[in-house]
């Protein structure tokens, strides 16, 4: 009998130890993607992420620079000040009416911790760069983390005259777009229109007129749109370059050529709730849904079914 209880006991304890594995290894991989995806959104348009408006005027450390006339809303962007390529005004918008002189980002991502970059964004450092009394704290950390483990450098493979890709799979980013894309954007990318500069664009305008927009926007979506985004179809930096490489060869709407320089502004238009972008979405939420709960399922069936093995050898021992 005493055989048989610890027997039990150590049935128990195994079924508990994989409902923990479980419940932290699913808890750990939804955080990590959620954070970055959450915190490049934000880097994109904080208000816009958070559903709030953006603050009246313009941001203070506006007055720092007179080469930029936007103003209003945009100017309380991390991406207006910091660029689309991360790189400030060592990048893309080192030039064009999008320059402000402001500096990258991007060095700091490896030097400092988390805590370090935080500090940077509550004023600790600046005072005029203090954006806590506008998000909540885990925001704060999910653009910190964002820029630690989010950023990618693609200036290497992207012509700063032409803005055209250099080298990509053009073959490859043909598929991925037709596969997942075009069931949107329509297989000449003119389907949903996309509005910049209070024009309507195509992708193809969006992808030869500002490639680091659509690549930062492929990869970790827009806030506020219903879209499979690169990060969570599993893409690889080159996937989203190739992808981008094809998206450049696609017409664009005016006919004309599009100008040449980084940067457009971009507003998304409030989601209509369209009948495809739903289905669509629902789809890829319930398949998100599905493959995060099987493996829970698989581990909480192996505990049951050891509970049960349990019980049935409790019993025949008791005969
Ligand atoms: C109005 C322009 C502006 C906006 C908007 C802005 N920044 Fe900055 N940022 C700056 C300037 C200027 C500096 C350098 C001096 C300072 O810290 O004030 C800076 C510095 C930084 C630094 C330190 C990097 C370094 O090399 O000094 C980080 C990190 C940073 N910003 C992240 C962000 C994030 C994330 C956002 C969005 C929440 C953001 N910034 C929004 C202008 C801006
Ligand atoms: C479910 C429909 C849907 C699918 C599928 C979809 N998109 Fe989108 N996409 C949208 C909508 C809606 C917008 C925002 C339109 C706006 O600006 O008002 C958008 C915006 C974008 C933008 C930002 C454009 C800009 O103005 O900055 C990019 C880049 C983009 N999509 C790329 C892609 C890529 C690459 C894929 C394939 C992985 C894809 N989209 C799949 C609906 C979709």
């Amino acid at each position: 009998m005493r055989n048989t209880m610890r027997f039990f006991v150590v049935i128990l304890a195994v079924f508990a130890f994989l409902l923990g594995v479980a419940a932290v290894s699913s808890g750990k991989a939804h955080q990590a993607g959620d954070d970055v995806t959450a915190g490049a959104q934000l880097y994109d348009k904080w208000f816009a992420r958070l559903n709030v408006s953006a603050p009246e005027g313009n941001h203070p450390l506006w007055e720092r620079q007179t080469t930029n006339t936007r103003s209003g809303a945009e100017t309380w962007r991390c991406s207006e000040c910091h660029g689309w390529d991360y790189q400030g005004a060592a990048g893309a918008y080192g030039s064009g009416s999008h320059y402000t002189g402001f500096p990258s980002v991007f060095v700091l991502a490896d030097r400092l911790s988390e805590q370090e970059i935080i500090d940077h964004l509550n004023g600790k450092i600046d005072p005029l760069h203090d954006f806590s009394g506008l998000m909540d704290d885990n925001s704060l950390r999910q653009l910190a983390v964002f820029l630690k483990e989010g950023l990618v450098d693609d200036s290497e493979i992207i012509d700063p005259v032409s803005l055209k890709v250099r080298s990509g799979n053009i073959e490859n980013g043909k598929n991925l777009f037709e596969t997942v894309c075009a069931a949107c954007h329509g297989v000449d990318g003119k389907t949903q229109a996309l509005h910049s500069d209070a024009l309507e664009q195509s992708l193809g305008d969006v992808a030869n007129r500002d490639p680091y927009r659509f690549l930062h926007r492929s990869r970790f979506g827009v806030a506020g749109v219903a879209m499979p985004i690169g990060r969570e179809l599993g893409w690889s930096t080159e996937d989203s370059r190739d992808v981008l490489a094809y998206a450049q060869t696609l017409p664009t709407t005016t006919g004309k050529p599009v100008p040449a320089g980084a940067g457009a502004d971009s507003e998304p238009a409030p989601q209509m709730g369209g009948p495809l972008p739903g289905i669509f979405g629902g789809i890829f939420t319930g398949l998100g849904v599905f493959f995060g709960m099987f493996g829970m399922s698989i581990l909480f069936i192996l505990g049951f079914v050891a509970f049960l093995g349990a019980i049935v050898f409790i019993l025949s021992k008791r005969k």
